[in-house]
């Protein structure tokens, strides 16, 4: 019984591991497989950056969000599997003395069960594979070890050289910060429970994508984030300061100053033209960039006297990018911002926030749920029914213009 469900697992892998062309993207895969099998709680993929030998999470799995920490190689049982090449299976980690903590632990998951298997490249270490704590309370044997290590060396005969450089990552600041955040609607007599406890970090500067399916709760989580919608239950910091319960005056301002955002359905003013439309935001804002330069950025200058109806989808959305961006906001807000649009003014979108992402300091959080578009992100924050299920990291963020769907 046992042998055949890890036959299929193995087999699942393989395909994984043959089928896509990109590493992390392959592993992420492979590690989905494992923790559903294993029936685990969490799991990481851990790669060791040369220059400064510290392992960096690429991508993760269970409710607490470990983007930003890194471990020296040789320190913690990660560091010790990767600086040694051996496997570490950990039956007790309360009664286990090679376990001190583990990174999850420092995050909020204490971890009771563990494995961790070295990740192998042809020539060298390249970093770790782990699972966290058995959902069913039970600790991990030696055959749940062998499917572990079986991943990793199915990784390492696919796997070429090239997509195993991981550049060395800076610390991120953490701009927002979400922990526990529940979100309910009442229901008849009963509550529908939206989002059931997210943790998750927001950085200075990045490009994050959330993604999941119609309906997980992607926009109450974006709608709870920029102040336009109350959490139940929960905490949100704003650059370390608790925002949980802000006054109308602190959220009228927080909203003004520090966000802009990008609807499916541009929301533009029918009666202003484009620069207008532009130039209603930048009068109320603190330290906007002119309308004219916010209308240039997203390439409409020769648009600027129109007025919507005189526009294309695409030509509707970028004047709503333009009027985000205005305010020189900190974060950029898009809720499936090219779901209206076809393919190619899609492209066209995606490449003025890409273009933003490059020469504004601004974080942009994007909603979707094309995974297509995941691929330019830095991040990637997959969301399933209420709980973030995964965060992976994309060490090389595709173009806009490489997209194809
Ligand atoms: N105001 C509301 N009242 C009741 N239920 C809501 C409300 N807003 C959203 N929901 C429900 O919450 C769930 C998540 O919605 P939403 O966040 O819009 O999902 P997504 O953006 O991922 O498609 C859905 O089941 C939706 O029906
Ligand atoms: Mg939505």
């Amino acid at each position: 019984m046992e042998e055949k469900r890890f036959a299929r697992a193995t087999w699942q892998i393989m395909e994984q591991l043959l089928e896509v062309n990109d590493l992390v993207e392959a592993l992420s895969g492979s590690l989905e497989i494992i923790v559903r099998e294993l029936n685990s709680e969490a799991g990481a993929i851990w790669f060791l950056d040369r220059k400064t030998d510290r392992l960096f999470p690429v991508f993760h799995i269970g409710p607490v969000d470990i983007s930003n920490i890194s471990i020296e190689n040789g320190s913690g049982i990660e560091g010790l599997v990767t600086k040694t090449g051996k496997s570490i299976r950990i039956e007790d980690a309360a009664a286990d003395p090679r376990f001190d903590s583990s990174v999850f632990d420092d995050s909020g998951l204490t971890t009771r069960t563990m494995l961790c298997v070295p990740l192998n490249n042809l020539h060298d270490i390249i970093g770790c594979v782990q699972v966290i704590n058995k959902k069913d309370g039970s600790s991990y044997d030696g055959e749940e070890l062998q499917l572990c290590e079986r991943m990793a060396s199915l990784a390492a005969i696919t796997v070429d050289e090239k997509g195993l450089i991981v550049n060395a990552e800076e610390k991120k600041e953490v701009l927002i910060r979400l922990k526990g955040v529940v979100k309910e609607y009442p229901s008849g007599d009963s509550v529908l429970r939206v989002l059931k406890g997210v943790n998750l970090d927001i950085y200075q500067g990045e490009f994050v994508v959330i993604l999941g399916e119609s309906g997980c709760g992607k926009s109450t989580l974006v709608n709870i984030i920029a102040g336009m919608d109350v959490m139940t239950d929960g905490e949100l910091y704003v650059e370390g300061k608790n925002f949980s319960h802000p006054s109308d005056h602190e959220l009228t301002t927080f909203r003004r100053e520090y966000l802009g955002f990008v609807f499916q359905n541009y929301n533009l003013m029918p009666n202003l033209t484009a620069l207008e439309n532009v130039q209603f935001i930048a009068d109320i804002a603190r330290r906007p960039m002119k309308a004219a330069d916010a209308i240039a950025k997203v390439g409409l200058s020769d648009r600027a006297n129109n007025y919507p109806s005189m526009l294309s989808g695409g030509q509707q959305q970028r004047v709503s990018i333009a009027r985000a961006i205005v305010k020189n906001p900190k974060v950029i807000f898009a809720d499936e911002p090219t779901a209206a649009l076809d393919y190619q003014t899609s492209i066209e979108v995606l490449t003025v926030f890409e273009e933003i992402v490059k020469t504004q300091a601004s974080t942009v959080v994007m909603i979707t749920h094309n995974p297509e578009i995941a691929r330019m992100a830095d991040r990637v924050i997959k969301l399933r029914s209420g709980l973030v299920f995964s965060i992976k990291k994309n060490p090389h963020p595709a173009r806009a213009a490489e997209l194809v769907w």
